[in-house]
């Protein structure tokens, strides 16, 4: 396994008490596989990508248990020099916003060929050339010409390119992409996510992709992990999900994405919002927003049950998964 993480806690003291942001989080991802991992704002995706990248803001936020083993090491045990070395070269990020992520005072090419510079000890001419490159292989036309422009020269979606290229400078065996195409406009998306797709199978890299959007899911992961409240409450092949969800918040989530093939269809969303992460409901913390919910509910907390019944390795962290998975 690529990578594996295993009961991740991360918290956050902040004045209203502590925050379990991650609380008790475990996936992993292969080599060439991409896992997506959804859920509503707030729900722990990105502070859980950034204690895997050992890029949490420490404070106010503190990992205070579990593992992250990638290659089979455990990051969490390396001193910050060793893990800097493990940033870049064999796993990168990618953010949301491509804008404030990229230097604005240097030129694309410039912060490209830095990644040689720095981490491969090239020349700068021969790290422009690899610049180049990468700029081709992204598919951003005029490469040469463009080399030298600044970030604000590029449109939303040809900065995004720039920024999965940086993140593929150094062919890292991981890619966590944050939201990538939330700033985008759908068509822009829908390029943006093909491209990263075709990559991912060219360089044989695992591929977390964190996104609130069903819809982009579907065509470009091979597992999902939906989130709720800092836990992970279903997990399974995307189409598995799709047809037949475990959980009934992830069977709300589809409910609220609007389908060609169910058009004039009334949208349902889930009533109710996310709970305050310093607050969260005993027992299951959907329980609130639950239509299946019973008292059991209310003080349980449900563990992580394995989907018994269909080929595919499932997990659902619902009392009634059998229920809803039968609809
Ligand atoms: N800097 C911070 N200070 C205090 N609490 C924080 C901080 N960053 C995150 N949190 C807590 O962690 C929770 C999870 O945040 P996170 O950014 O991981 O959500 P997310 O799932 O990525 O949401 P979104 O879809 O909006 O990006 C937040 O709800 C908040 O309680
Ligand atoms: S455990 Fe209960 S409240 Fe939680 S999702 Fe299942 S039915 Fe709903
Ligand atoms: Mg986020």
């Amino acid at each position: 396994m690529l990578l594996e993480v295993r009961d991740l806690h991360v918290e956050f003291r902040t004045r209203d008490g502590v925050a379990k942001a991650v609380d008790g989080v475990d996936c992993a991802v292969d080599a060439g596989e991409t896992l997506a991992v959804l859920g509503e704002s707030g729900s722990g995706k990105s502070v859980t990508a950034q204690a895997v990248m050992g890029i949490l803001d420490t404070p106010p936020g503190r990992i205070t248990g579990g593992e992250v083993l990638f290659r089979g090491r455990d990051l969490l045990k390396l001193k910050e020099e060793e893990r800097r070395r493990v940033r870049g070269a064999e796993m990168a990020m990618i953010f949301q916003d491509a804008l404030s992520s990229l230097n604005p005072v240097l030129p694309v090419g410039d912060q490209l060929g830095e990644m040689f510079v720095v981490h491969r000890g090239m020349s700068r001419k021969a790290a422009r050339a690899k610049a180049v490159e990468l700029m081709d292989r992204v598919r951003i036309p005029a490469a040469r010409e463009r080399v030298g422009q600044y970030p604000h020269q590029f449109s939303g979606g040809m900065r995004q390119r720039i920024m999965i290229a940086m993140a593929l400078a150094l062919e890292p065996a991981l890619i966590i992409a944050d939201e990538p195409t939330t700033a985008l406009d759908v068509t822009v998306q829908a390029q943006v996510m093909e491209l990263l797709a075709e990559l991912r199978r060219e360089y044989r890299m695992g591929l977390v992709l964190i996104t609130h959007d069903l819809g982009v899911v579907a065509d470009v992961a091979d597992r999902i992990a939906v989130m709720y409240a800092g836990r992970i409450v279903e997990t399974a092949p995307v189409h598995d999900l799709y047809k037949a969800p475990a959980h009934p918040y992830t069977r709300g989530l589809l409910d609220s994405v609007p389908r060609l093939d169910l058009k004039g269809r009334e949208l349902r969303a889930i009533k109710g919002l996310p709970p305050n992460l310093t607050a969260v409901p005993p027992g299951c913390a959907f329980h609130p927003r639950c239509p299946l919910a019973r008292d059991v509910c209310r003080t349980d907390v449900p563990p992580l049950y394995e989907v018994t019944g269909t080929d595919a390795a499932r997990g659902s962290a619902c009392h009634f998964w059998r229920e809803c998975l039968d609809g």
